[in-house]
């Protein structure tokens, strides 16, 4: 017997009546996707869409409603709480558009069954074009001169109390060489001649062939490289990870770039040691409060270049991970196995 085949016509009646499709799943998206998506989405389930709400309060009790017999959800950048998961005894997928999953209850999540899919792969190459912007503006000063300029304030040829420093040739020390940190490590290694040593729990021995990099402490890494990469998850092990006791280590030429998470690096200390020239300047895309507040010091040391969390936020990339996070879901709440997702051995499930 050959295996049904469905032509354009037969699917449409299929889709309008057949008992043995699917049944239509209600999904909770608190970050609209592009059109196509949704409308794809909509194909598929009930689909509630919560944006634009007026107060963290406001959002949170909409967010309980209407999460009280959702079996999806499509979320990124909330903090979601097993308290948020009480109130969604249906729940069965979270799909994240993020790579990073430090707001999810990942315990909680396991212990209930829920997945958590994310969007490892399509922001890689994104996210490594930010770190190494990070990595060239703080070198050479591109924000403070852009805004001597901007500001009416370029009356003479610039000076060397405006000269920046080299990026090609120097030491790339990668703290953390997943897969961002590896993008970031070849721009380094084959773009500018850059000489690359990590410190990452297991070693890379792929990557030390291709880029010639080298797996040292990260205490040695912090003594002898000129731009200190950041780009290792959070988690309790990572949390504060670079304090005082490692800045101080620092070389009073060096750059710190962080594109991980601003709670890795103790914000307060760097801070110090930036305004008593223990480091050269920081290149920072993440915070420990984001929006990070307006009062900060790191909003006027003109040796930060501070950027607003945009580690992959491109048309082209923020669409792809918006289309991972559907492809998640679509293919999760059928009981099928998502393309990526990081408790599926903790998952019940349910087709
Ligand atoms: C990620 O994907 O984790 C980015 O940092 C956005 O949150």
């Amino acid at each position: 017997m050959h295996a049904p085949t469905y032509s354009p016509q037969n699917v449409s009646h299929l889709e309008s009546g057949s008992a043995s499709l699917p049944a239509r799943l209600k999904v909770v998206v608190l970050k609209p996707l592009a059109e196509d998506q949704m409308a794809a989405l909509r194909k598929h389930h009930e689909v509630v869409v919560l944006s634009s709400y007026t107060s963290a309060e406001a959002l949170d009790a909409a967010l309980r409603d209407a999460l009280h017999d959702a079996h999806g959800l499509i979320s990124s950048g909330l903090t979601i709480t097993p308290s948020l998961l009480d109130a969604a005894p249906q729940l069965r997928v979270i799909c994240s558009v993020s790579v990073g999953y430090d707001n999810y209850p990942l315990e909680a999540m396991n212990a209930r069954g829920i997945l958590l899919c994310n969007t490892p792969d399509v922001l890689t190459e994104t996210t490594a074009d930010t770190g190494f912007l990070l990595i060239m503006a703080t070198a050479r000063r591109a924000v403070e001169l852009a805004n001597l300029v901007r500001e009416g304030h370029w009356k003479h040829n610039i000076g060397e109390a405006h000269f920046g420093s080299d990026v090609h040739g120097k030491t790339l020390g990668m703290v953390g060489m997943g897969r961002i940190g590896a993008a970031i490590a070849r721009r380094g290694a084959l773009g500018f001649g850059m000489r690359v040593q990590y410190s990452n729990a297991s070693p890379k021995p792929e990557l030390e062939a291709e880029l010639g990099a080298h797996r040292v402490e990260l205490d040695t890494l912090l003594e002898s490289s000129d731009f200190v990469c950041v780009t290792v998850p959070l988690s309790p092990e990572t949390e504060r990870l670079i304090g005082q006791r490692e800045l101080e280590k620092m070389s009073s030429h060096a750059i710190l770039i962080n594109i991980a998470r601003g709670r890795v690096v103790d914000e307060a200390a760097l801070i110090a040691c930036l305004e008593s020239g223990g480091i050269r300047g920081a290149g920072l895309d993440v915070f420990e409060q984001e929006p990070l507040p307006a009062e900060s010091p790191l909003t006027r040391l003109p040796q930060v270049v501070a950027l607003p969390h945009i580690g992959s936020a491109t048309h082209e990339t923020r669409h792809a991970m918006a289309q991972r996070a559907l492809d998640n879901l679509l293919l999760a709440l059928k009981g099928q196995s998502p393309l990526s997702a990081v408790n599926v051995s903790h998952w019940t499930r349910k087709g």
